[in-house]
C-alpha cells in the first residue's frame, strides 16, 4: 500500500533560540516517521536591524544543507516595514510577523499545486507567530503550536488571559503592584516581581491576550518538557476544558552544539586540565551582556570564591547597532580589575562566545551561572549541572522562579533581574550577591544530587518506553489523522 505524505509547515520565530529548537523538534518528527514531511518557512529578522552574524550564517547554513524530507525556505521580507514605536515594541513584533501572512499564503499554494507533493497536513507554528493560525484555516488544515519555553508559563499566560477576558480583573494594576498570584500551573503563589516585563502595561497586556487567545485555538500544543519535570504544570493544563490538548515531547535540545571550531577544542581542552565537578561555568545567552560596572562586580565574586571558573564575556552592542546582539572583546583585560586576568591565569578562563553543549558535556563543571533561558535550563538538566539564576529577558524570570522555588533544581543569584526593551537601565547585581550565590552553587549537595537525578530522567523519557517518546508518537497521529479518513 502506498504510503501517503504529510507535509507539515514549520513557521518558527526570527529569534534564533526558537528556530534552533524548532529544527530539532523537525528532525525528531521525521527521523520517527517515514510518512512526515516538513517544510520550514524562515522569517529573516527585520532587514537594516543587522540580525546577529551567528543567526544569519546559521540561517545560510540551514538552506544550505537540506535535510532528508526537510526542506527551509526562506520568506520574503515587505521592503517598508511596519511602524516602530520603542514604547510599543511587542506591537512591532506582531505586525512585523503578520505581514509575512501573504508570503506564507503563496509558498504553501505554490507547494500544493506542485505535482508529486504530498498532502498538506497542519501548520506548526511558534508561540510569536499565532497570526498563521488565519493562515492555516484558509487551507482548511488545524494549527499546532510548538512552544519553546516550560509548561508552567504556558499554563500562566493562559491564566492571565482568562482573569482579564472572563473576570474582568485588572492585571495591569496587579502588574505595577508588588504582591503574589496563585496560578493553577504553579504550586507556590508566583510574585509579581518575576513576571515578564510587559505585564505592567497596557500594549505588552495586549500582545499577551492577543496570543493567548489564538492560541487556544490550536488543536494541540507540543511544548518542549518533560512529564517527569511539571508534573503539576502540566497535570494543571491537562485539566482545564479551553486549552488544547498538551504534549510534553521534550527534552529537545541541540546536542551537537557548536561546529567544532578551533574557539571549542581550545576551551575543551582547558577543561581536560581541569578537575571534575570543579568550574564554574558562566554564559548568559545569545542577547546576554552587561556593563562594565557590573563586569567588575562578577570578576569580583568569582576572585573571592577562589573557584575555578570559565567565564563566557560578552561586549555589549555599539549604541549605533539596532540589533541587541553582543559581540567579542579584543581584549577583556580592557574591562576586567586591574591584573585580573594575570591573578586568575591558574584557576580561569575568560572566552567570548561559549560552546555551551560541549561545556556542560564535561565532567569538569560543577555548576552552571545563567540568564535561565529555557534552551539553556534544559541543556543543563540533561547533563545534570545544577544552576544559579541570573535571568535577564523574556519570561526568564519566571523560569528561574520555576527552578529555584517550584522544583528546588537551582540556587538563586537572582529571581528579578530584568534588562530588556522595556527595561534597558538594569540594576546592578552586588559582588556580594553573585559571590554567595556561586558559593551554594558549588556547595549545595541536595541540589546536586537532585539536578543527577532529574538529568538521568530527563535523558530516559526520550527513549522508547519513556513519556515524552510516547507523546511525539502520539502527536504524530493526531498529525496523520487529518488527512487519513478523507
Ligand atoms: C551557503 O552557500 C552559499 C552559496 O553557495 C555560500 O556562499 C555560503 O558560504 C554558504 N554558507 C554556509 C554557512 O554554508
Ligand atoms: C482536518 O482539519 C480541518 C481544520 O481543522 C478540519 O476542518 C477537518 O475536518 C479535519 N479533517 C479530518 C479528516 O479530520
Amino acid at each position: 500500500m502506498a504510503t501517503t505524505l504529510a507535509d507539515l509547515i514549520f513557521i518558527p520565530a526570527p529569534v534564533i533560540g526558537h528556530i534552533k529548537s524548532t529544527i530539532e523538534i523537525a528532525k525528531l518528527l521525521v527521523n520517527r516517521d517515514q510518512r512526515i514531511s516538513i517544510t520550514v518557512l524562515i522569517i529573516n529578522s527585520p532587514s537594516g536591524s543587522r540580525p546577529a552574524s551567528a543567526m544569519a550564517t546559521y540561517i545560510q547554513s540551514l538552506a544550505n544543507n537540506s535535510m532528508d524530507r526537510i526542506r527551509f525556505t526562506q520568506l520574503p521580507q515587505d521592503q517598508i516595514l511596519p511602524n516602530r514605536d520603542p514604547k510599543a515594541p511587542m506591537t512591532f513584533v506582531n505586525d512585523f510577523i503578520n505581514s509575512h501572512c501573504k508570503y506564507v499564503r503563496n509558498v504553501v499554494a505554490d507547494m500544493m499545486s506542485q505535482p508529486g507533493s504530498g498532502r498538506l497536513a497542519g501548520f506548526v507554528i511558534d508561540m510569536l507567530c499565532t497570526g498563521m493560525i488565519d493562515v492555516a484555516n484558509e487551507f482548511n488544515v488545524p494549527t499546532y503550536v510548538y512552544f519553546t519555553s516550560n509548561a508552567a508559563y504556558l499554563g500562566f499566560q493562559f491564566y492571565i488571559q482568562m482573569i482579564c477576558d472572563d473576570h474582568n480583573q485588572d492585571v495591569i494594576e496587579l502588574s505595577n503592584s508588588d504582591g503574589e498570584l496563585q496560578v493553577p500551573s504553579f504550586v507556590n503563589p508566583v510574585p509579581v516581581k518575576v513576571f515578564p516585563s510587559g505585564f505592567d502595561t497596557k500594549e505588552g497586556l495586549d500582545y499577551v491576550l492577543l496570543t493567548s487567545r489564538k492560541m487556544r485555538e490550536a488543536k494541540a500544543i507540543m511544548v518542549n518538557t518533560f512529564l517527569e519535570l511539571e508534573t503539576h504544570a502540566i497535570g494543571s493544563l491537562s485539566s482545564e476544558s479551553n486549552v488544547p490538548v498538551v504534549y510534553p515531547v521534550g527534552p529537545i535540545i541541540n546536542l551537537d552544539g557548536g561546529a567544532g571550531e578551533n574557539s571549542e577544542n581550545d576551551v575543551v581542552s582547558w577543561l581536560d586540565d581541569q578537575p571534575p565537578s570543579s568550574v564554574v561555568f558562566l554564559c548568559f545567552g545569545s542577547l546576554g551582556n552587561f556593563e562594565e560596572v557590573q563586569v567588575k562586580e562578577i570578576a569580583h565574586a568569582l576572585e573571592r570564591t577562589g573557584h575555578r571558573f570559565l567565564w563566557s564575556l560578552r561586549r555589549p552592542p555599539s549604541p549605533e547597532q539596532t540589533s541587541r546582539a553582543p559581540g567579542d572583546y579584543e581584549d577583556p583585560g580592557a574591562v576586567l580589575p586591574e591584573g585580573f586576568l594575570q591573578r586568575t591565569a591558574g584557576i580561569g578562563k575568560v572566552i567570548g562566545w561559549a560552546p555551551q553543549v560541549a561545556v556542560l558535556a564535561h565532567e569538569a563543571i560543577g555548576g552552571f551561572v545563567s540568564h535561565c533561558g529555557w534552551n539553556s535550563v534544559l541543556e543543563s538538566l540533561w547533563f545534570g549541572v545544577p544552576l544559579a539564576t541570573w535571568p535577564i529577558y523574556a519570561e526568564q524570570q519566571m523560569n528561574a522562579f520555576e527552578m529555584v522555588v517550584e522544583l528546588g533544581l537551582a540556587v538563586e543569584i537572582k529571581l528579578d533581574y530584568k534588562k530588556d526593551l522595556f527595561n534597558p537601565d538594569s540594576d546592578i547585581v552586588t559582588g556580594e550577591e553573585i559571590e554567595k550565590g556561586i558559593r551554594q552553587l558549588m556547595d549545595d549537595k541536595e541540589v546536586r544530587a537532585k539536578m543527577k537525578e532529574i538529568g538521568r530522567k530527563s535523558r530516559a523519557t526520550v527513549k522508547e518506553g519513556g513519556s515524552s517518546y510516547a507523546s511525539v508518537g502520539r502527536i504524530i497521529e493526531d498529525f496523520i489523522s487529518n488527512i487519513s479518513s478523507s
